[in-house]
C-alpha cells in the first residue's frame, strides 16, 4: 500500500515538476492580461515553493505543509511579472522544526489530513532580485484518499493535457 502511495506520489511530481521546456509567448495578446504559463516553467515552480515556504512560516501548525502539485499558472506583465500560482498542499507527518529543508521530499503526506488548494499571487523584479507575495488563500479541497485517488488523478492528467494542447495552440496561432 505504502509503496502504492509514494508512486502515486511520485508520479504526481513527476506531472508537476518535470522538466519539459517553457513554452515561449509572443505579443499577441494584450499588454498587461493574464496569460496562461506551463506549469514546468521555472519561474512558477520556484515561485510556488517561495509561496509555499511563506505560507509554512505563517502558519502556527506544528506540522510541516508540502507544496505536492501545480495545477494552474498565470503571469501579468507589470514592470516586474505577477504570477498567480493555483497548487496543492499535504499537511505531512514531519513537524516543523524536524525538517531537512533541502529534502522536503522526504516528509511524507499525512494520510488523515484534508489536501489544501492554494493560489497566490507572487510579484517578482528578478532583476532587483527582488520578490513578494502579494496575496494567497488556502482552502480545503479533497482528502487524502479522494486526492490520490485513481479517478481524481486521471481528471487532473485530462486537465493537464487540455491546458498543455491550449498554451500550443496558443503559441502557434
Ligand atoms: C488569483 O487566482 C485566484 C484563483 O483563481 C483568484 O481567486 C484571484 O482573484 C486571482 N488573483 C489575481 C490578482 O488575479
Ligand atoms: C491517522 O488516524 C489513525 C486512526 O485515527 C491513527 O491511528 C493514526 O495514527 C493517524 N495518523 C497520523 C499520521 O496522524
Ligand atoms: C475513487 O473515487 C471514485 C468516485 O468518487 C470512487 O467511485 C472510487 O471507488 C474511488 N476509488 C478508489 C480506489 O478509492
Amino acid at each position: 500500500m505504502i509503496i502504492v502511495l509514494r508512486n502515486l506520489i511520485f508520479l504526481f511530481s513527476f506531472i508537476c515538476l518535470g522538466s519539459s521546456q517553457s513554452i515561449p509567448k509572443h505579443g499577441h495578446r494584450l499588454v498587461g492580461g493574464w496569460m496562461p504559463k506551463d506549469i514546468d516553467y521555472e519561474p512558477a515552480k520556484d515561485n510556488a515553493k517561495y509561496a509555499a515556504k511563506l505560507i509554512n512560516d505563517q502558519s502556527n501548525d506544528m506540522y510541516f505543509q508540502n507544496l505536492i502539485h501545480i495545477h494552474d499558472v498565470k503571469s501579468q506583465v507589470v514592470g516586474g511579472v505577477k504570477y498567480n500560482i493555483t497548487f496543492d498542499m499535504s499537511k505531512t507527518i514531519c513537524r516543523k522544526n524536524e525538517i531537512d529543508s533541502d529534502k522536503p521530499e522526504q516528509c511524507v503526506p499525512d494520510r488523515n489530513a484534508t489536501i489544501k488548494r492554494c493560489y497566490a499571487v507572487v510579484y517578482e523584479r528578478p532583476w532587483e532580485s527582488k520578490r513578494q507575495l502579494l496575496d494567497h488563500k488556502c482552502n480545503n479541497h479533497l482528502s487524502y484518499s479522494e486526492y490520490f485517488n485513481d479517478t481524481n488523478i486521471a481528471r487532473e492528467q485530462e486537465y493537464q493535457q487540455n491546458r498543455k494542447m491550449n498554451l500550443l495552440i496558443e503559441h502557434f496561432t
